[in-house]
Parts: structure tokens; sequence; C-alpha cells
């Protein structure tokens, strides 16, 4: 299910990057953004002075307010524009980064996706776009998005991720996406609550469970899991009858996972230098930065 749905219009995500602790992940990016933010703000800033960053899903934006005090600190006139499709999640932001900013941030309701390519052909100039808690890892396909993205930025434009290590504990992984207050397990169904809400249709998320596995390949999926045999109509306008049996799942969210190797390797195929990887002392996340360096 695309994010924009399994995100938009709740705050659940705020919710797990602050009231559970199992998701390690926010507080493991926050880590590494606090240790080395002027580090990442000079790295961002160097080469040609960029006119204009653009961040995919800042959400609560605890990590993007540690970076912009380095960003300020330098005082560079560019714009950082933060998009994220959870109002909720942006309206907490913009309260707490307004006093701090003086003017250098706005702040964008919707589809970053299709938010962003429009904005860089009507405006170009050195770019920067950032993704900063695993939002990459949110796509369906990772490769396809760092492509995307090569061919958005100009030369020069830079790249910075934040991605999840695949070698944490599998038990470790799998918990913090199965929480025992069951806040991950909401977070997912309520995508079906959305679904309905968006499209019409009948389904009903109290006839679902939470079901989540790391599969082979390093993704994290998360599903909804039909706990009767049932048939759902899907969509006054999509018009999708589903039959499903019991236990038969319903793909909600993927969260990829790589070895930091992988993730080079998979960076450069796509025409990045990476400039830099940094993790917090337990190696569970890392923040990598990428310049668009060499045809793809
Ligand atoms: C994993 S959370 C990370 C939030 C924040 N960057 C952080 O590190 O704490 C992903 C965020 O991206 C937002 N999001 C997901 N898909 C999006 C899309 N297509 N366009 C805009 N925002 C999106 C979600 O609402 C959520 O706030």
């Amino acid at each position: 299910m695309p994010s924009v749905l399994s995100y938009g219009g709740t705050d659940y995500f705020s919710q797990l990057s602050t009231g559970v602790p199992e998701y390690y992940q926010s507080a493991s990016g926050l880590r590494i953004i606090e240790h080395y933010g002027a580090h990442v703000a000079d790295w961002l800033l160097s080469g040609s002075c960029p006119t204009q960053a653009f961040e995919h899903g800042i959400g609560r934006g605890d990590k993007t307010l540690a970076l912009l005090q380095h960003l300020q600190a330098t005082n560079a006139s560019f714009q950082y524009v933060g998009i994220d499709c959870s109002r909720p999640a942006l309206e907490a932001f913009g309260a707490r980064v307004k006093p701090n900013t003086n003017g250098l941030v706005r702040l964008i309701h919707g589809n970053a996706n299709t938010y962003i390519g429009p904005k860089l052909a009507e405006e170009p100039g050195t770019v920067i776009l950032v993704m900063l808690g695993g939002e990459l890892g949110n796509e369906e396909n990772p490769a396809a998005k760092l492509d995307e993205y090569w061919h958005m930025l100009p030369p020069g434009g830079k790249l910075l991720v934040g991605y999840h290590n695949l070698d944490v504990p599998a038990d470790r992984l799998l918990t913090s996406y199965n929480d025992p207050g069951g806040v991950t397990a909401m977070f997912i169904l309520n995508a079906l609550t959305v679904l309905k809400d968006t499209f019409g249709g009948d389904i009903d998320p109290s006839k679902f469970g939470y079901h989540v596995r790391l599969e082979p390949d390093g993704r994290i999926v998360m599903s909804a899991r039909s706990l009767i045999a049932q048939r759902v109509a899907v969509g006054s306008t999509i018009n999708q009858t589903l039959d499903l049996e019991v236990d038969e799942l319903i793909r909600i969210s993927t969260s990829w996972k790589w070895r930091r190797d992988d993730f080079r390797h998979m960076a450069t195929q796509a025409g990045f230098r990476q400039d830099f990887c940094f993790s917090d002392k337990e190696n569970l996340t890392y923040l990598v930065g990428l310049t668009k360096s060499q045809a793809a």
C-alpha cells in the first residue's frame, strides 16, 4: 500500500518514535545527528552552495531540528522545505520550529513523491534531498528511488539518507515492529481505515490482526492478517473485490534494512559517491551522505 495511505492523516509514527522503547530506530538516528550534526551541515553546504533542501517525510522532525541548529549556525541562505503526508505530524513540527528558524523552513502537507520532482524542474539550483528516518527503506523498490533521485538532482546535488542496519539481531529487529503495547499493530491496521475512508468499500479493520515477518532479502514486511474467511470490497472507485482465506495477508508496509556494504553498492550503482557513513555506537542505524557524481 502506498506510504501516503499508511501514514497519512495519523500521527502514529510520533507515538512509535517517542513512546515505544522497542522502536530503537528513531533514538539511534537522533543520536547520530546530535553527534555528527556539525560535520553533516558542513558537508551539505560544501561545494556549490545549495539553494534549496527538500526533506521527504519530515515527521515530528526531532532529527531535522537537530540538523537545522547546525545549518543555521553557518548563516547560509537557502530554504529548507519539509514535506509530509501526515498533517498532525507536520503541525506538531510547525509549532516547534517557528521560533527557532527565522523563515529558513517551509512546511508542505502533501506527497513528497509528486511534490519534489516538479519543484526541482521549476526552480533549478544546487539542491539537497533529505530522507532522515528510513523513508528510503519504505519504498517498494529503493534502488529505483535512488535512480529517480539521481535523475532529479543537478550535478553536485546531495542526498542525505538514514537507513537501518540489517545485522541487528533478528529478534530485536522484529520486536521493534511488534511492540508489546501494540502501537505498531494499530498503526498498520489503521491503513485499512484510511483505505476505506479514501476509496470507499466495506473493509472492516476489526476482522484483521497484525502480522510481521523478516524476509530473507532484508525486508521487514508488515501486513493485515484476515481473522476469518471473508469477501471484502475495496473502493467504490477502484472497485476491487478480495476473497480472503483465514490468515491470508494484505501487505501494508515494507521497511528495507541493509548491511553497510550493500547499501554503498546500491548507491554507487545509482551513480552516487558515498562521502560518509555515520552510525551510533551500537551500529543500529546509519546516516550516509551521497553526492551525484557520475553517469549512472
Ligand atoms: C519513518 S517516518 C520518519 C519521520 C522523520 N523523518 C523521522 O526521522 O523521525 C516516515 C515519515 O514520512 C512520511 N511519509 C511517508 N510517505 C510519504 C510521502 N509519500 N510523502 C510525504 N511524506 C511521507 C510519514 O508521514 C512519516 O512522517
